[in-house]
């Protein structure tokens, strides 16, 4: 049966709302996605940690973990604002991507024993809205924002593979694999036109990502 034209457009919109909520749904729920990959390590013994160590990992997981929810909310609200349907499903892909991520982080926070962050609904809000800022403006700023943003994450991967324990290969081959895709993103983003962001605007994230930082390591 084919739809009246006006019927064909509300549905259609209808659709992208569900499919937004859901997406949504599914960064702050933990456990709600499906992953495509499993844990990239190369054993399945999980490392035995004293409660110290073990409480420092769960608090840089649950950084990690933020991020990862935070690339979805920047991804999400580039797509919902982007002018060109190239730069939303170029979006939309990298989002399908940090899905594994989250997972992943997710998983390992389990096995810790520990949790996400409390805050998670409110790091996604805050995220959507500065990636749909992003999104607004221009392809080339909300390209260069995301290419800044991996840099930035990427940073933080490697300064906390540093902080683990020297028994916790399983942590450091899930950050290692991460960092490597997260570098694989940025060079994508520069490569479909993302240019280099004003400094200040560099330091404003940084400043940022340092705030949520020390609260997720905590709760
Ligand atoms: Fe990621
Ligand atoms: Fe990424």
């Amino acid at each position: 049966m084919t739809l009246p034209t006006s019927n064909q457009r509300a549905l259609n919109k209808m659709d992208r709302m569900l499919v937004g909520l859901d997406q949504a749904l599914r960064a702050v729920v933990p456990h709600s996605n499906p992953t495509t990959r499993p844990l990239p390590v190369s054993d399945d013994t999980i490392p035995e940690l004293s409660i110290t160590e073990s409480r420092h990992v769960a608090g840089l997981m649950r950084i990690n973990h933020t991020g990862e929810v935070c690339a979805q909310g920047l991804y999400h609200g580039q797509a919902f604002s982007a002018k060109d349907d190239g730069v939303k499903a170029a979006m939309q892909h990298s989002a399908e991507e940090e899905v594994d991520h989250l997972v992943w982080c997710e998983t390992r926070l389990d096995e810790l024993g520990s949790h996400p962050s409390v805050f998670t609904p409110v790091w996604y809000g805050l995220s959507f809205g500065l990636g749909a800022v992003a999104g607004a403006i221009s392809n080339e700023f909300s390209l260069g924002f995301v290419a800044e943003t991996e840099a930035q994450v990427s940073e933080h991967l490697q300064d906390h593979i540093e902080q683990l324990p020297p028994q916790d290969q399983r942590t450091r081959e899930i950050l290692a694999q991460m960092d490597i895709e997260e570098l694989h993103h940025r060079e994508t983003a520069l490569d479909s036109g993302g240019r280099a962001l004003p400094l200040p605007i560099k330091y404003g994230m940084r400043w940022m990502a340092n705030r949520m930082k020390a609260v997720a390591y905590h709760i």
